[in-house]
């Protein structure tokens, strides 16, 4: 028999069936779906989400991604918001990465106790005696996302690949997310911002949810510097993206929305601005591949 499971996080509901994952918010999911053609547009993709990032990008994507990763450097205990998360790639990077950080730590403290000092035998026996806990919180991610469709396969993906610790998949709005102040130590969106259609308040958003020192790090298709590059690069997006949707998955369509909605994302300067405007600090980016990708980073203080 199907069993029901209900949970509770932040100020959302997350119903959970054994076969499915129903969501429920107090934000008005309605009102999220007037962006309907984007809606539209991930709904139809979702399914050949993953094959076609791979495709189209020739599997760039994923050093793209690590790069996100390795600007980030996760520490064990980090709590993470991927908004518009899609299919969960970020989020399954991130607990990978932390996993290995706390692997690594162990390893050292495992190292250290091979060789103690007097006065690490003397705090080891304090600390047991006070019934102190060895380590740090677990971390956690959650993948956020407007698109039901994308979050289910990103959710069957994560149990067939095992992963299901620390990892919660909730339907919501950039531009109204469904948390509570100060909740996150690091808000990502990764090719993602493009498609919201008020930049400047799903911005306003991040920074709300992220805590006091948080990061907002965001991954998107900018401009190519390189003149002859651009011109390659245009040529390759509205040629051949378009015609792989179409053969992987029978949609010309929603492919050629995406490569438009790439050529009328602001620049990296112009990006830069607005996420200052929004109230950040230390606002940096970074190009990657000459400019076809920029990775933006700034701080909540
Ligand atoms: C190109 S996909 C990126 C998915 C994932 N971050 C990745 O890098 O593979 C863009 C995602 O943005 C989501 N999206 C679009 N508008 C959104 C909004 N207003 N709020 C939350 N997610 C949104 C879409 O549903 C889609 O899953």
């Amino acid at each position: 028999m199907e069993r029901v499971l209900f949970v509770r996080y932040a100020n959302i509901y997350i119903f959970r069936t054994t076969q499915n994952l129903l969501f429920k918010s107090k934000t008005n999911l309605k009102h999220c779906l007037c962006s309907l053609p984007v809606y539209k547009v991930f709904e139809n993709v979702a399914h050949h989400y993953d094959t076609m990032n791979d495709a189209m990008s020739l599997g760039i994507h994923r050093l793209w991604k690590d790069a996100l990763l390795h600007a980030m450097h996760p520490q064990p205990g980090a709590q993470l918001l991927d908004v518009a998360g899609g299919t969960g790639d970020i989020a399954f990077r991130f607990l990978e990465y932390v996993r290995s950080q706390r692997e690594r730590q162990r390893r050292r403290a495992v190292r250290a106790v091979q060789t103690p000092s007097w006065r690490d035998i003397s705090s080891s026996y304090s600390s047991e005696e006070d019934g102190e806990e060895a380590g740090p919180r677990e971390s956690g991610a959650v993948v956020c996302d407007i698109n039901k469709e994308m979050l289910k396969v990103g959710k069957r993906r994560a149990d067939s690949a095992g992963v299901t610790a620390g990892l919660s998949w909730v339907a919501g709005d950039a531009e109204e997310l469904p948390f509570d102040d100060d909740q996150f130590d690091i808000y990502t969106v990764a090719f993602g911002i493009r498609n919201v259609t008020h930049i400047d308040q799903a911005l306003k958003e991040a920074l709300r949810v992220l805590k006091p020192g948080g990061r907002f790090m965001c991954l998107e298709f900018s401009k190519v510097t390189n003149p002859v590059l651009a011109r390659l690069y245009d040529a390759y997006s509205f040629n051949v993206i378009p015609a792989l949707g179409e053969v992987i998955a029978a949609d010309w369509k929603s492919y050629q929305y995406l490569v438009e909605s790439i050529r009328k994302f602001p620049d990296q300067e112009e990006f830069k601005f607005m996420i200052e405007d929004a109230g950040f600090f230390c606002v940096k980016y970074y190009n990657l591949t000459g400019g076809v990708v920029a990775l933006h980073s700034g701080f909540k203080l």
